[in-house]
C-alpha cells in the first residue's frame, strides 16, 4: 500500500494529513488527528465521502459496476459456487479445498436446529405480524440460549457463533414463514443443501413427501450468494457499530436486520414488488416515472438507484436471468408484473433524469419477481435477503473484532441548537 499527503489550510494553519491506497479503488485520506490539531470536524451526514474503516472482504466499483468477493467477481461465484462455499471465501478469505468444504457444510449443517424452547416466542406474536418484526426479536433473543459463543474475545467461540448464526437463520425464517401463514414447524434435514434445506422447511408439510426441484433450490443458492456481503451498506456499518461496543454477536446480527428493513436498503424488494403490482399494466408506466422525477412527490422507483453503483448493478443482471429461469421452468409463460418491470427497466434507461441521474436497476428490482415466482409472500422478501447477508454482516464483523486498532465507533456533530441558557419556572413561561 502505498503512502502520500494531503495539505489542508485550516484557521492559518498549513496541515499535511497523510494519504493511504488500498489494493484497488479510491484512496483515503487519514483524518483521524484532524480534531486534535484544528479542532474541527469533517461533516459528511450519509457518509457520502467517508471510508469507515480497512476491510479485505468485498470490493464495489460503482462506476464499472463490478463486485468482488476476496478477489473473485460475483458472477463467477453465482455460475460455479454454493451458498456455503461463498460463507466459507467470505468469512476465511480464500475459496476451500474439497476436505475444507466438506468440514465446513459438515459443521453449518449440524447448527441448523434451533433450542426447543424457542418456538415459544413465535406463539407471542400475531399471525398477521410481519416477519422481518419476528425476526428482529427471535435472532436477537439467540443471545440468551448460547452463553458459550457470547465471549467475542475467544476465536473459537467468535467461529462458532458465526457458524451458528449462518446455520440457524434459515430456520428461523422458515419458522417466522410457517408461523405467519399458520403451518406447523418443519425441521432441517441434514442431507439437504443449504438453499435446499430452507425451501423445504417452509414449503414441505408434515401430510405428504416434498421433493424439492432442483432448479429452484440452484436458483435459490444464487440469490442467496447474490445477497451474501456488499462492503459498507447501511446494515453492515450497522452490525460494526453495535460490535464495536462488544455486544455479542447475536445481538450486533439482529440490529442487522432491524437496519436492513428499511425501504431505502433491504426492504426495497418487498417495496418494489409492492410498486410493479400497483403499476399492474404497462400503460401506467409513464405516470410513474413522472411521480419518480417529481421533486414535490416522495415517490422514488423503488429497485433502482445506488450509493454506489452509478452503472448497473451486477447483481441485477444475473438476478434479472434467474428470473426468466425460475418462471420458465415453473411455465409461468406472460408474467405481467416481469412484463412492467421490463417495460419500466427499458424506458427508465432511456429517459434523461435516470441517466444524468445514473439510476440503474439494482439487486432489489428483479428478485421480487423470483422470490414471488417461488411462492414467497412479499413480506418475507427482506427476511430471505437478512438470510443471505448474515454471513456478510459476521464476516465484517468479525474482521472488526481481531482488527487491532478497533476502537468503540463514536461520530461526532454540528451543534445548531440553543446555546446555553438558563432554566425558567413553569409560572414564568
Ligand atoms: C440496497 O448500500 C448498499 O450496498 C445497499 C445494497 C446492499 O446490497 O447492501 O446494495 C442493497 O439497499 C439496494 C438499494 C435499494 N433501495 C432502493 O431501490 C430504493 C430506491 N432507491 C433510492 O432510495 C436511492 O437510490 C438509494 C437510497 C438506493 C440511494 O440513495 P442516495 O445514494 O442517497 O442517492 P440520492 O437519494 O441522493 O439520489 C440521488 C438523486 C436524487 O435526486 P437529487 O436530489 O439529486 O435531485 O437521484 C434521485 C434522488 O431524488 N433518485 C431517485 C431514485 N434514487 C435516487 N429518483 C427516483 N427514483 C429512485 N429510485
Amino acid at each position: 500500500m502505498t503512502e502520500s499527503t494531503a495539505k489542508l489550510e485550516f484557521g492559518g494553519k498549513t496541515l499535511e494529513l497523510k494519504a493511504r491506497s488500498g489494493s484497488v479503488g479510491p484512496d483515503v485520506i487519514d483524518i483521524s488527528t484532524l480534531y486534535r490539531d484544528t479542532g474541527a470536524f469533517t461533516y459528511d451526514p450519509g457518509f457520502t465521502s467517508t471510508a469507515s474503516c480497512e476491510s479485505e472482504i468485498t470490493f464495489i466499483d460503482g462506476d464499472e459496476g463490478v463486485l468482488l468477493h476476496r478477489g473473485y467477481p460475483i458472477d463467477q461465484l453465482a455460475e460455479h459456487s454454493d451458498f456455503l462455499e461463498v460463507c466459507y471465501l467470505l468469512l476465511y478469505g480464500e475459496l476451500p479445498t474439497k476436505a475444507q468444504k466438506d468440514d465446513f457444510d459438515y459443521r453449518v449443517t449440524r447448527h441448523t436446529m434451533v433450542h426447543e424452547q424457542m418456538s415459544r416466542f413465535f406463539t407471542g406474536f400475531r399471525r398477521d405480524a410481519h416477519p422481518m418484526a419476528v425476526m428482529c426479536g427471535v435472532v436477537g433473543a439467540l443471545s440468551a440460549f448460547y452463553h458459550d459463543s457470547t465471549d467475542i474475545s475467544d476465536p473459537h467461540q467468535r467461529m462458532v457463533a458465526s457458524i451458528r448464526l449462518i446455520a440457524k437463520m434459515p430456520t428461523i425464517a422458515a419458522m417466522a414463514y410457517k408461523y405467519h401463514i399458520g403451518q406447523p414447524f418443519i425441521y432441517p434435514k441434514n442431507e439437504l443443501n443449504f438453499a435446499a434445506n430452507f425451501l423445504h422447511m417452509c414449503f414441505a408439510v408434515p401430510c405428504e413427501e416434498y421433493k424439492v426441484n432442483p432448479v429452484l433450490a440452484r436458483a435459490m443458492e444464487r440469490i442467496f450468494i447474490l445477497h451474501a456481503d456488499h462492503e459498507q451498506n447501511a446494515s453492515t456499518s450497522t452490525v460494526r457499530l453495535a460490535g464495536s461496543s462488544g455486544a455479542n454477536p447475536f445481538a450486533c446480527i439482529a440490529a442487522g436486520i432491524a437496519c436492513l428493513w428499511g425501504p431505502a436498503h433491504g426492504g426495497a424488494n418487498e417495496a418494489a414488488l409492492n410498486m410493479l403490482s400497483e403499476i399492474g399494466h404497462v400503460d401506467r408506466i409513464p405516470e410513474f416515472i413522472a411521480r419518480a422525477k417529481d421533486k414535490n412527490d416522495p415517490f422514488r422507483l423503488m429497485g433502482f438507484g445506488h450509493r454506489v453503483y452509478k452503472n448497473y448493478d451486477p447483481r441485477a443482471k444475473i438476478m434479472h436471468k434467474t428470473a426468466h429461469e425460475v418462471l420458465g421452468e415453473l411455465g409461468i409463460k406472460d408474467d405481467p408484473m416481469l412484463d412492467v418491470a421490463m417495460e419500466l427497466e427499458r424506458i427508465a434507461l432511456t429517459d434523461e433524469y435516470f441517466i444524468e441521474k445514473k439510476l440503474y436497476p439494482n439487486v432489489d428490482f428483479y428478485s421480487g419477481i423470483t422470490l414471488k415466482a417461488l411462492g414467497f409472500p412479499t413480506t418475507m422478501f427482506t427476511v430471505l435477503f437478512a438470510v443471505a447477508r448474515t454471513v456478510g454482516w459476521i464476516s465484517q464483523w468479525k474482521e472488526m473484532i481481531e482488527d487491532p486498532h478497533q476502537k468503540i465507533g463514536r461520530p461526532r456533530q454540528l451543534y445548531t441548537g440553543h446555546p446555553q441558557r438558563d432554566f425558567i419556572a413553569i409560572a414564568k413561561r
